[in-house]
Order: C-alpha cells, then sequence, then structure tokens
C-alpha cells in the first residue's frame, strides 16, 4: 500500500490523549521524520532539539518527510527570548500549499513577536480548500513567559474537529459544519516549523518592525510526536482515499475540557474572527455552531 503507518504513542501528553490515544505517544528523531525546508545555514541539530534561527540574511524552517491524514501532532517550543523580537514570525503548522497551489489546506499555531515589556501574542487559525478570503483568526495571550521554558503546543485534527492546545488546556475546538463546504481542511498535509521576517503584518498589525540589531532569533523545538499515518507525496492518491488514525473517531472535547477552554478563552483570548462584524458581518457557519 506504500503506506508507512506511523503510529506513534506519547507519554507526557496522557492528559490530553487519555480518551483519544491508546497508550503513550513516542517522540520522533529528527532527521529520520522532518527535512530542512530553507535557511540551511540557521539550522543547528543538537540530539533532540533543533533550534531555528531568523537573521539579517534568512530566515529558517523544516518540514515532515511524511504526509499525514487525521492526526495529533505535537512539539514542545521555547520561543527567542531576545528583548525586542517585533516582526518576527515563529510558526509550527500543517499546510500541502506545496501540492495544492490553489486550493490547499492549512491548521496553524503563530507566534507574532512583541514590543519590549510585552508577551509573545499566540495565533491560530485555519483554510481549507484554498479558502484564504476567508481566513480564520483567533489571538491569545498565554499564561506563561513561553521564552523561559519549552511549552507543549499540539493539535487534533480529523474528518469533523479539529482542537488546538497549549500543554493539556484546549485552546480552540473547530467542528466542521456542511455549511463551510470546503472550507474544513480534508487533504493531508505536512507538518511545518519556521521562523521568519513578518515585519509588515505580524506585531500589532505590522505597526512594529522586526530590528536585526537584536539578531539572530532562536526558536527552540523538541519532543515532536506525530500520531497518525503518514505517506510520502508520490502515494498523495492513496493518501486521500480515508485513512485512519487512533484520532479519526475523536468526536470533540468531552465537557470538563470544554469547560477548561471556556476559562482559558474568556481569560485569554483577545481577538475572534467569529466576533469580528466588520470583518464578517455575517458570522462563518461554524462560529454559531453550537461549539463556539
Ligand atoms: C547582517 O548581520 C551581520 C552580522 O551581525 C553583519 O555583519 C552585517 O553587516 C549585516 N548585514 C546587513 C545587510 O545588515
Ligand atoms: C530591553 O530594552 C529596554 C528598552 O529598549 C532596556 O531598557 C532594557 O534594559 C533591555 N533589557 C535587556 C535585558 O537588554
Ligand atoms: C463527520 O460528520 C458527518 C456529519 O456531518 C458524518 O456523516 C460523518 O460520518 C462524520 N465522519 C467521521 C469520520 O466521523
Ligand atoms: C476544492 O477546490 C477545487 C478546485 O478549486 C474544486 O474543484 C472543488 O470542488 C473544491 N472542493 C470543495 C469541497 O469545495
Ligand atoms: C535549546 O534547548 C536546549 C535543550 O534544552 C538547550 O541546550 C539550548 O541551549 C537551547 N537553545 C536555545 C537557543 O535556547
Amino acid at each position: 500500500m506504500g503506506f508507512l503507518l506511523g503510529l506513534f504513542l506519547v507519554c507526557m501528553l496522557s492528559l490530553i490523549s487519555a480518551s483519544i490515544l491508546p497508550g503513550r505517544l513516542n517522540f520522533l528523531s529528527f532527521s529520520e521524520s522532518f527535512s530542512i525546508l530553507f535557511g540551511n545555514q540557521n539550522i543547528r541539530l543538537n540530539g533532540a532539539d533543533v533550534q531555528i534561527s531568523l537573521t539579517n540574511s534568512t530566515g529558517s524552517g523544516f518540514k515532515s518527510r511524511l504526509l499525514y491524514g487525521d492526526a495529533f501532532f505535537s512539539a514542545s517550543i521555547k520561543l527567542p527570548a531576545n528583548n525586542y523580537t517585533a516582526g518576527v514570525v515563529v510558526t509550527f503548522y500543517t499546510s500541502n500549499s506545496d501540492i495544492f497551489n490553489n486550493n490547499h489546506d492549512e491548521l496553524d499555531f503563530e507566534f507574532l513577536g512583541h514590543i519590549q515589556g510585552e508577551q509573545w501574542v499566540l495565533q491560530t487559525n485555519f483554510f481549507g480548500n484554498g479558502s484564504v478570503q476567508r481566513s480564520r483568526e483567533e489571538r491569545y495571550d498565554l499564561w506563561f513567559d513561553p521564552t523561559k521554558d519549552f511549552h507543549t503546543y499540539s493539535f487534533i485534527w480529523n474528518k469533523n474537529w479539529t482542537v488546538f492546545y497549549v500543554d493539556d488546556v484546549p485552546l480552540r475546538q473547530v467542528h466542521r459544519v456542511d455549511a463551510m463546504g470546503g472550507d474544513y481542511p480534508s487533504k493531508p498535509m505536512s507538518l511545518y516549523a519556521t521562523i521568519w521576517d513578518g515585519s509588515d503584518w505580524a506585531t500589532e498589525g505590522g505597526k512594529y518592525k522586526i530590528d536585526y540589531r537584536y539578531a539572530p532569533f532562536t526558536a527552540n523545538y523538541t519532543d515532536f510526536a506525530i500520531y497518525g499515518s503518514g505517506c510520502y507525496q508520490q502515494n498523495i492518491q492513496s493518501c486521500m482515499q480515508g485513512i485512519t488514525s487512533g484520532v479519526t473517531n475523536f468526536r470533540g472535547l468531552e465537557p470538563y475540557k470544554l469547560k477548561q477552554m471556556k476559562d482559558f478563552r474568556r481569560k485569554f483570548m483577545f481577538y475572534s474572527y467569529c466576533d469580528d462584524r466588520r470583518r464578517y458581518p455575517t458570522p462563518l457557519p461554524e462560529c454559531t455552531a453550537a461549539n463556539a
């Protein structure tokens, strides 16, 4: 069949995964699971850790060797601790834009830099089938300083449900509703991590630009885990024929996790496209679904 059945089991994520993933997750070897995407000279492998940097000559990033259908993705990340990181974008996301130019899917964690004395902002977003005209951003503060220690950023994605987590706290749940049409991500995606210059838009909408006097900016990644079936790009057709994984049957957060999510959102979410009547006078269909 050409599938590599990558059933990797994670342990520290048992809180997230108790009801979803059987057993424990293993962490992935970087060199077996990922390849360098760009900025080779700014990537440093250090045992199980990977450090990617942004300098005045280039950003950098890496990408999984396989594409995944339904899956649970996770990494521990420590953000650049520089005094000034405006314009610096650090990402952890899935996409298939290299294969589907005009109708790609994407699920994003994006960290949007900060100006002195303020915290990094975390954004989540997603696209389905090239729905770039209808981006679905949410932005949050975090309850910790993400430059001090590693924290776990993870997401579950299957045909009907997506949940983003930080550590074991769910930030956002998306329940696919039919009215979304193709806007819900549906095709296999690769996992990416990048750091780059987003001066145009990242920090307070582009008000604060990058300052290379503070470079290099270095983000540190470790503890990669993917629980799901992967396949090579050549087998994309087979990938698209409904592969299943340990998260295929995930049917949304349990009540106590939903409550945890709502508490988080009440305290830390400061922007949601669902509440932005200027951009969306009529909220997008999933916004009015019961779980929103
Ligand atoms: C880029 O940074 C290097 C090292 O800090 C410095 O030597 C060089 O002049 C910088 N180049 C530009 C174009 O700013
Ligand atoms: C950070 O920048 C501010 C103002 O730009 C400065 O006052 C402070 O000393 C700097 N802190 C460090 C650790 O460099
Ligand atoms: C997704 O939800 C639809 C109903 O909208 C249902 O018919 C379908 O079986 C679900 N798919 C999975 C894989 O759970
Ligand atoms: C996705 O986009 C392709 C190409 O634009 C289109 O043919 C297809 O119908 C779309 N699928 C859905 C589910 O909207
Ligand atoms: C990245 O993390 C590793 C392991 O904790 C540590 O040895 C290294 O100094 C860190 N690098 C940076 C730039 O934070």
